[in-house]
Formats: structure tokens, sequence, C-alpha cells
């Protein structure tokens, strides 16, 4: 397979080679982050699953590391978590240098040579050296369910500071549950509860990669709220694998998510860490101030199929969590992208009216030296709600052919993506559906924010209340935006756009 350069991403994390799926144990030790995942180290398709392990200074450019934890023929390394054991707990290090320990989801092969995975565990490993290299645990697993599962996983941990405990949330993903402990030593885990609401469950739904985790209040200083954050496929507004996340309270042993949604089976009254179909299995940093956290940028329905070459999978971009209080009290999240850095160029303009037919193209040479090929674009649109349809093209051929659309209905209050024209389809027909965000105005504004890599695009709306990550395949230099208009009286406030690289 010939190599597909055009779509290297340039500030989000693709492995040089082979599969990649879901972020595991990211964290901050030492000004360096880390972040591991699900790998195929020798196909570029699900398969021999490790962790891989790459590392950055600024959640933007990454370092690939040698693999972590390699898949053995007993074993399969599925996703989990790391922690710093810093007062070392765990007796596996020493005081003087406390272990890192990765908790993960061990597949074991029952009977040796037997084809079939089975039972799934939580496992134990340990780096003495800041993640370079790491040790299984002896005793391994470390929690394993009573009967055994073969659908027990994705441990992540949340340190409840009341108790002075950590708390464990994995899933028993078929029965659509997620199963809290607690521990104080990372290797005996006490059973606290099992969080199963009514409300939105189908029968082919996998519950996976539960988190669990307090988000301060945006603007109450000092005030924090729980939420927990479920991955479930199929199941997602698009189709596949997304990412739902309840606000509720826990107590210590239970999480109680408020009323909203949990009553409701129809899956638009719950909210979405994503609108659009590729932002999976999203989890958070580990050791940072405040949280971060980072997802798969791409969806089960069609991962295995995704043209690219030698690498097949990317991360989203890291973003801020927090908690928005609305009108109502009702709290809601909020998803802000990691800083970009500085720009390499900059073009901002006021009151752009683009005529029907005629769309206003954004000027693409602003500087001789860019190459805009190799620049991920970050747009800040204000539009207009008094006015008609806009659209907006992202990743366009010159010729106006191909491009990646994004729409803004007022009247209807909805942003909407169209990848049917965005350049190489995947061959699968839950690539090319619109995706659709309901997204009302704040403030008498719609304000979007969209960043565009070489293989992606993704939209923060209304200060990130709403998400959209889309992957798509453009055509070689489809570096093009314009921004148009259905009707006469569409109007964007203000346009900036900034490059980076
Ligand atoms: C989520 C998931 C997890 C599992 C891992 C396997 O995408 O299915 O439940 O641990 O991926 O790679």
């Amino acid at each position: 397979l010939q190599e597909t350069r055009q779509w290297r991403p340039l500030l989000h994390y693709a492995p040089a080679r082979n599969w990649m799926n879901d972020p595991n144990g990211p964290i901050l030790i030492d000004g360096v982050y880390h972040l591991f995942y699900q790998h195929n180290p020798v196909e570029p398709v699900m398969g021999y699953i490790s962790w891989g392990h790459a590392t950055s200074r600024d959640l933007l450019h990454w370092q690939e590391e040698p693999i972590a934890l390699p898949s053995t023929p007993q074993e399969q390394i599925y996703s989990g978590t790391v922690i710093y054991d810093r007062d070392n707990r765990s007796g596996l290090g020493t005081a003087q240098n406390p272990p890192l320990l990765a908790l993960y989801t061990s597949v074991f092969r029952d009977m040796p040579g037997e084809q079939e995975d089975g039972t799934q565990a939580v496992s134990v490993a340990v780096s003495l050296d800041r993640g370079a290299h790491w040790t299984r645990y002896a005793h391994n697993p470390v929690l394993t369910l009573d009967p055994v599962s073969r659908n027990f996983r994705d441990p992540a941990l949340c340190w409840y500071e009341e108790g002075g405990y950590w708390v464990l949330t994995a899933v028993e993903a078929e029965q659509q549950v997620v199963k809290l402990f607690r521990s104080t030593d990372f290797l005996h885990w006490e059973f606290l509860s099992d969080f199963r609401p009514p409300g939105y469950h189908t029968p082919e739904m996998l519950w996976e990669v539960p988190v669990l985790a307090r988000l301060p209040i945006e603007g109450e200083a000092g005030r924090s709220g729980w939420v927990m954050i479920v991955s479930v496929n199929p199941g997602g507004l698009t189709g596949g694998s997304g990412t739902f996340y309840y606000v509720g309270d826990f107590d210590g042993t239970v999480f109680t998510p408020e009323e909203h949604p949990a009553a409701t089976d129809d899956p638009w009254q719950y909210r979405w860490m994503d609108y659009g179909p590729d932002n999976y299995a999203i989890v958070c940093f580990a050791g940072t101030a405040t949280p971060v956290s980072i997802g798969w940028m791409g969806n089960w329905n069609y991962a295995n199929q995704t043209p690219t070459a030698p690498w097949r999978g990317q991360m989203t971009l890291p973003a801020h969590l927090s908690l928005a209080r609305q009108g109502d009290g009702s709290l809601l999240m909020k998803q802000k992208p990691v800083s970009l850095g500085a720009p390499i160029e900059v073009f901002a303009a006021s009151e752009i009216r683009p005529e029907v037919g005629t769309p206003w193209r954004l000027p693409d040479s602003v500087a001789d030296c860019t190459d805009f090929a190799d620049a991920v674009l970050d747009l800040q649109l204000v539009i207009d709600p008094a006015g008609d349809v806009v659209v907006l093209t992202v990743a366009a051929t010159e010729d106006g052919r191909f491009g990646t659309e994004i729409l803004y209905d007022p009247a209807r209050q909805e942003l909407v993506v169209d990848r049917s024209r965005s350049g190489v389809a995947v061959p699968n027909a839950a690539f090319t559906t619109r995706h659709v965000a309901p997204l009302s105005p704040q403030d008498g504004s719609v304000c979007l924010r969209v960043i565009v890599d070489r293989s992606s695009v993704e939209i923060f709306a209304a200060d990130g209340l709403v998400r959209m990550t889309e992957v798509v395949f453009p055509l070689s230099h489809a570096t093009t935006v314009t921004l148009g208009s259905y009707a006469g009286s569409a109007c964007f406030r203000s346009v900036k756009a900034r490059w980076f690289r």
C-alpha cells in the first residue's frame, strides 16, 4: 500500500504504522505527557492488541515510543489506565522511586491454543522508569468478577478525596452496567455499586470505557460537579459508536444521575460529548491541574476501512473539560481544545455577507511562504442567527466540487455536517450520512470554532457546549475555504482564521 502522506495528521497523534484505537492511561508526569493506546503492532486492522506509547510536551506534537505492553498468545491488553502511585501504596516501587502503575484489561485465552477470547479481568503492570519499561505484576489479575465474565473491561480511576480512596470504574459491556470498586493500594478492590440507570438501552448495545470524573464548574470558584462518561457501541447518534455523559452526584459509593435524561429511551434526550461520528472512548489525563480529555477519532462502524496507510487511526485534539451552569440551574459539559500554540498566519474580517451562488472565499495565500496543506486551519466564526442558512465549506478543491460542508440553520437551530463530497469516501454507507447537532444561539449569536487538520474536521460550538468530530480524507491540496448562502440574508458577524503547525 502506498503511503498516504497527505492525510498524515499534523497536530493529532497517529502511530507511524498499523492500527490504533482507544487512548489508554494518558498522564502528565515531570512535564511530559504520556499517551498509551490500543495498538496492533503488526497489522493495520484490529488484532494482537497491545499498548502503544507516545510522549509529548505540548499535547500536539508526539514522539512515538517503544511498545509499552505487548500482547502474548495468552493475553491481549485491552483498555485501561495509568496512575502515579506517589506514596508507593502498592508497595511495587520504593518510597524513593514510586511506581507508575498500569491497570489494564487482560483478555485471556482460557485454554492454550484456543482461538476464542476468554475471561476479561483487570491486571496491573509496573514501571519504575517513568513509563519506559513495564513489568507485569506477578499476581495478576487483581480484579475478576465472580462468576468470571468475558466482557468485564476498561478500568478507569478517580480519586475520592472525602474518603481517601481510589474508585475504579469498569464495565460489564453486554449487561450495559458500570461497576464501581474502591481501593487504597491499587491491588485489592472492594465492590461498591452497580450503575445501570433505566433509559436508553438496546439489546445489542455495549457499554465501554466508563469514566467517573469531577469537573470544575465554570465561574463558581472552588465548586465542582460529578459526571459519568459512557462510550456506547452501537448506539451512537450517527450510527456505530458514540459517547454520552450523565451529570449527577457521587457519595463515595453510588453515582446517582440527575433525573434528566435517565428516564427516557430517546437518545436525543441524552447529553452527547460529540454529535459527530468520530469521538469514542474518551478518557482524562491523570496528573493535570485541571481535567483534560482525549478520545479516539474513529467509529467502530468503519474504523477498519479508512483509507490511510501505513497507519490507521488517530486521536482527537485534547480538550479542557468543565461544567457550565445553564439558565435553569442544570449543568452541561464544556469542551475547549488545548492551546494550539503560536499561529504562523492570521486573517480576520468582519461582516461577511456571502451572495447566493457566489461564495466568499478565504484568501489562501496570506504569506507566500506558507503551504496550507502543511498547516492546521483554526477558524472562528460568529454567525448572525437572524439571517438565513449559512454554509461553510472546508478542505475544498479549487473548483468547489469537493469539500466538507458545515451548515447552520437558524430556523431549525441545527448544526449539520455533510461529508458526502469530502474527498475519498470510506466504503461504508455510515460514512456519508449527514450529522446533526442541536445548537441554539448564545447571547444573540452562534459561535463556531472549526479546526481542520489533514484528515479531520473538529467543531467546537457555543464555547464548547456542542462538539462534532469528523474524520475526512480530502483530495490532495484541497485547502480552499468558502462561506456561502442559500438565501439572501446569510451573515457572518466576524471571521477569524489562524494557521498552526
Ligand atoms: C472500546 C473498546 C474497549 C476495549 C478496546 C479493545 O473501543 O472496545 O471496550 O477495551 O476497545 O481494543
